[in-house]
């Protein structure tokens, strides 16, 4: 919290926070969200992360928890990530077998949807 409260005195534009909740599927908190005690804390760009899925990110910013979201693993399966949030669309698995590979599989290969999907 001193942190954020320094970083926001001397005028930083945003923090992005990755805090995995209590139940969290890549790494899990042992203890209650700390982002509210940030959010109070630093007036700048405030963007949560890990696992959120279009209705927790929506449910977070309307609240004024946040004001972005930031997806990692769902961006990573879905390239196209935003269209299929604004479609409701079906959101592909990511294959933990092809995380911090070092090749393309894994990253650049899941497809997009196609336009009439
Ligand atoms: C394969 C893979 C690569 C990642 N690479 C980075 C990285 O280079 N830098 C970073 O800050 N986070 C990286 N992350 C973490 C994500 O940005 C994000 O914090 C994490 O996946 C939790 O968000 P999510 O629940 O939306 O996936 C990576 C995650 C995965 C699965």
């Amino acid at each position: 919290m001193a942190a954020a409260e320094a970083l926001s005195a001397i005028g930083i534009a945003h923090l992005e926070l990755r805090e995995p909740p209590l139940d969290g599927s890549f790494g899990a908190s042992d203890r209650p969200p700390f982002a509210p005690a940030i959010r109070s804390a630093f007036n700048g760009v405030l963007i949560l992360n890990s696992d959120y899925d279009f209705d927790r990110a929506r449910t977070d910013v309307a609240s004024g928890g946040a004001d972005a979201i930031a997806f990692g693993r769902p961006f990573i399966a879905n390239p196209d990530l935003p269209t299929r949030f604004a479609k409701g669309q079906t959101l592909a698995e990511d294959n933990f077998g092809t995380w911090f590979t070092q090749g393309e599989e894994g990253y650049i290969d899941y497809e997009p949807l196609q336009r009439n999907e």
